[in-house]
């Protein structure tokens, strides 16, 4: 797959000596990709982005929550590239079988950030993710009837593209480990990094952002689509553990604003509210109930301006 270099790589890799979880930890710091703010949707849109150039898109339709990591760069990207970047936007998208999680936000930082760069979002009341699917179609379909050749990239830019941008990341690592726990939601840096590691000693966990156990369903099929690009092998399971979402997704949990102060306190490194803090909570009790094995890696994935959305 072509690239188009974005990110600042590799990403520093580096030991944990002073969190203190009874395991030898290491982190990589995704937060330090060094493109718009940094995060994993940089290393996706490498890919993303010269597929895009190579076919001629004038325009791309995503969705998310307002708050959306991958919608800030998206757009940032976009700007440089000269591609339109259109998003439905909900502040807290839900699953209706798992229900509305209480609260909401507001000052939301990379809402911000993609309005400075340029993105249209087209924001609805809160609802669930299968209507936003569907306002983003229906917006693609539009721009397309007016004559702008527009795509639709998948939330959170987990295409075959943003699984091969793990795959590569993997390639970075020259340490190995016991345990590799990400962050995980739409799901391709949980499966390019588990598409990595398959059949090594090195066990790949997700920790889920959302409450959703169909979300392995999902994973599968975009494996799948992976394998079929690549002429290489589609994965059918996947580690996910749903223990550490808290109240929903995009809310902060208890145990997550634990594990944000306990790494910032330790070692100097913020966490996101949203996605790694509730994974560091996750890596934390995991190593304390005895699965990471010896020497366990947090891959740290970004997602800082949501530290600045206030959440009631
Ligand atoms: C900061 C951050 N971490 C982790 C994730 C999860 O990555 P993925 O969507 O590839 O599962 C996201 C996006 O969803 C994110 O913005």
């Amino acid at each position: 797959m072509n690239r188009y270099n974005l990110c600042c790589l590799p990403t520093p890799l580096h030991r944990l000596d002073r969190v203190n979880l009874g395991i030898e930890a290491w982190i990589k710091r995704d937060d330090l990709t060094g493109f718009a703010m940094g995060g994993n949707k940089g290393r996706k849109l490498e890919f993303l982005v010269a597929d895009w150039l190579s076919r001629g898109v004038r325009a791309v339709v995503t969705c998310g929550a307002s708050d959306s990591n991958f919608i800030r760069q998206l757009a940032v990207v976009g700007r440089m590239v000269g591609i339109e970047v259109h998003a439905a936007v909900m502040d807290l998208p839900f699953d209706s079988a798992a229900g509305r999680p209480k609260g909401h936000s507001t000052y939301r930082g990379n809402e911000v950030l993609s309005i400075q760069a340029g993105a249209k979002l087209y924001k609805e009341a809160d609802g669930d993710w299968e209507d936003m699917y569907e306002s983003m179609e229906q917006i693609s379909r539009d721009l397309n009837n007016e004559g702008v050749f527009a795509e639709v990239v998948p939330v959170g830019g987990s295409s075959p593209q943003g699984v091969h941008a793990f795959v590569q990341a993997s390639k970075e690592l020259n340490e190995t480990f016991d345990t590799i726990v990400v962050a995980s939601s739409s799901g391709s840096t949980h499966v390019g990094l588990a598409t990595a590691f398959h059949g090594t000693a090195t066990r790949v966990i997700g920790i889920s952002a959302d409450p959703e156990p169909t979300l392995v369903e999902d994973f599968a099929v975009l494996s799948q689509a992976y394998g079929e690009r690549t002429g290489g092998l589609a994965l059918t399971k996947f580690d996910l553990d749903l223990r550490f979402v808290g109240p929903g997704y995009g809310v902060p949990s208890e145990g997550g604003r634990r594990a944000q102060q306990k790494l910032l306190e330790s070692e100097g490194i913020y966490l996101d509210p949203v996605y790694t803090a509730k994974a560091f909570d996750g890596f934390m009790n995991l190593a304390a109930e005895g699965v990471l094995g010896s020497k366990a890696l947090f891959w740290h994935t970004g997602g800082m301006p949501s530290i600045f959305t206030e959440f009631a």
